[in-house]
């Protein structure tokens, strides 16, 4: 079917056109950075280490078994110990490679990770409800600015969702995963981009099980205002635009007394 022919084309492998291109890399210009740079002077938040101990499902059967989307949330706060993990379980470093590239909780394409962290805060107890930025090497959080009416801006950037109007503005965070492309352009050139695309689902599965490893529930959304989040996050929408977004908050009861 003609109209779906280059889509089509996009996901699959095309590793005999990749064989034949002439990558960045391979013509020597310069490796970009692997995070995002900062001011010394902005507002960082230290987290605490992750942690196993916020854990209160064990059973990775029983998380895997469980894992809904969750689009209802309870009041309650996450707490920082358990920010602290979702981040890490998400986007944490755990290594390094030859290449001085980051390994870190999730597979990437050549360890490429393209991705950059920003999260919507409305209930993590101790923290100033706003919008922040994780940096991975520290395993900290900048603080970017307070987002005054963040629910309402939240209802708009997620525009008109299919099965629970408006509930991402409900979760305790939600979270915007960003991409810079040049960071796996500069390797894979035209190929890159496929494996952008299954990078990102590894990040928000992660966030899925371990939301559910500490009573909590997520909901992947696709559906989202792309010029308006990326001017919120202060992105050009060219060299880094988001990708996907993940809204976390605890479970509700199901039984409320
Ligand atoms: C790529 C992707 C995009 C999604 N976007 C949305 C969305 O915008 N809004 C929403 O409510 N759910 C969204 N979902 C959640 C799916 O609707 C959900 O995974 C699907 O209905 C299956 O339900 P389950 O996750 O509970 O198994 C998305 C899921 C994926 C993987």
């Amino acid at each position: 079917m003609k109209k779906y022919e280059q889509q089509r084309s996009f996901l699959k492998s095309n590793f005999h056109e990749f064989k034949k291109m002439k990558t960045d890399k391979q013509i020597g210009l310069l490796k970009p950075p692997i995070v995002k740079e900062y001011y010394l002077d902005s507002k960082i938040v230290t987290l605490p280490k992750p942690c196993s101990q916020v854990i209160t499902q064990e059973n990775i059967f029983n998380c895997i078994e469980e894992r809904r989307s969750t689009r209802f949330y309870s009041e309650e706060c996450l707490s920082i110990d358990e920010l602290s993990y979702l981040l890490w379980a998400t986007q944490g470093i755990t290594g390094t490679n030859k290449a001085g590239l980051t390994l870190r909780t999730v597979p990437c394409s050549g360890a490429t990770h393209t991705f950059e962290t920003y999260l919507f805060i409305m209930r993590v107890e101790g923290l100033q409800s706003g919008i922040y930025r994780y940096l991975p090497i520290e395993h900290k959080l900048l603080f970017m600015n307070e987002l005054e009416n963040i629910e309402q801006k939240i209802d708009a950037i997620t525009l008109e969702q299919p099965f629970v109007p408006n509930f991402a503005k409900k979760a305790a965070v939600l979270f915007a995963w960003s991409t810079i492309p040049y960071r796996s352009e500069w390797k894979y050139d035209t190929t890159a981009h496929k494996k952008i695309l299954i990078d990102v689902g590894h990040v928000c599965q992660n966030l899925y099980l371990t939301s559910e490893s500490i009573g909590a529930g997520a909901c992947a959304i696709g559906i989202y205002d792309q010029k308006l989040i990326d001017e919120v996050l202060e992105l050009d929408g060219e060299d880094e635009f988001v990708l996907y977004l993940g809204a976390v908050g605890k479970k509700r009861n199901k039984f409320p007394s």
